[in-house]
């Protein structure tokens, strides 16, 4: 998977995805992360790449031409155009749903805003897809690019060395996570469940599912509603709820 940023801001996402699992991924060729510094393509000897809103108002807005320079320096290479994803808060909120479908790309185009905005010409011309990493608003959109490609490259195969942790962790299915432990077997008087040292396979899958029901039923019971229930699972719910 190719990610390409445009960005007037690269250093911080080559720090920020340098290190770490993507660091490695990166090394390993599993991913790629180019960054393209829009101010490489400003039209102005000062290199300015924003301006005053036309109709008035506060802060600055950024030009279009250098955005679309910069985008037509990555894709006029390519024969198939990758989707275009501007980081906005107006946009679809990102999910794990979102990283599973983006994971399957071959490659991808961000775009990166800063001050009050992009022009809106050049949004309509090159963007795809518009995406927001929550309600509230951040100072540009490097940090929400490093959000989604982190989310994203987890799951492209090998990224992670055990390759069962992509599937089997927090919202795949809707469920969260099961509690884990590691020693020692008690810490401050605290005992690890006994089931987990008991060796017993099946009992332990069972306590674990138990505990991602009542986990997920405690702390984010949306979730719940979209989740695939077995018979078992509504049973296990019922009786805890009963409690
Ligand atoms: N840019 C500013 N705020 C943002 C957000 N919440 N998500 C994505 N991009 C943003």
């Amino acid at each position: 998977m190719k990610f390409n940023i445009m960005t007037l801001f690269p250093d911080m996402i080559k720090q920020g995805l340098g290190s770490s699992i993507i660091g490695k991924a990166q090394e390993k060729n599993l991913i790629e992360i180019d960054t393209i510094n829009i101010r490489d393509y400003a039209y102005n000897k000062h290199k300015q790449v924003d301006d005053y809103p036309y109709g008035g108002g506060a802060g600055m807005v950024m030009q279009p031409e250098p955005i679309y320079e910069a985008y037509k320096s990555i894709t006029s290479k390519l024969s198939n155009k990758p989707r275009v994803i501007y980081l906005t808060p107006q946009g679809k909120t990102f999910n794990q749903e979102m990283a599973m479908e983006l994971s399957k790309e071959e490659e991808l185009i961000f775009l990166c805003g800063h001050y009050e905005g992009i022009d809106e010409r050049v949004i309509d011309m090159i963007v795809t897809d518009e995406v927001s990493i929550g309600d509230y608003i951040l100072t540009g959109g490097e940090l929400a690019v490093m959000v989604m490609i982190d989310a994203i490259s987890r799951l492209i195969p090998d990224v992670l060395s055990n390759g069962v942790s992509a599937t089997t962790e927090s919202f795949d299915d809707n469920l969260l996570e099961y509690p884990q432990y590691t020693r020692p077997a008690v810490f401050m008087d605290k005992k690890v469940p006994d089931i987990l040292l008991s060796g017993h396979h099946k009992n332990i899958d069972q306590w674990r599912r138990e505990q991602s029901l009542i986990r997920t039923y405690n702390k984010r019971p949306d979730l719940l509603e979209k989740a695939e229930l077995s018979e078992k699972d509504k049973k296990i719910l019922d009786k805890y709820c009963k409690l």
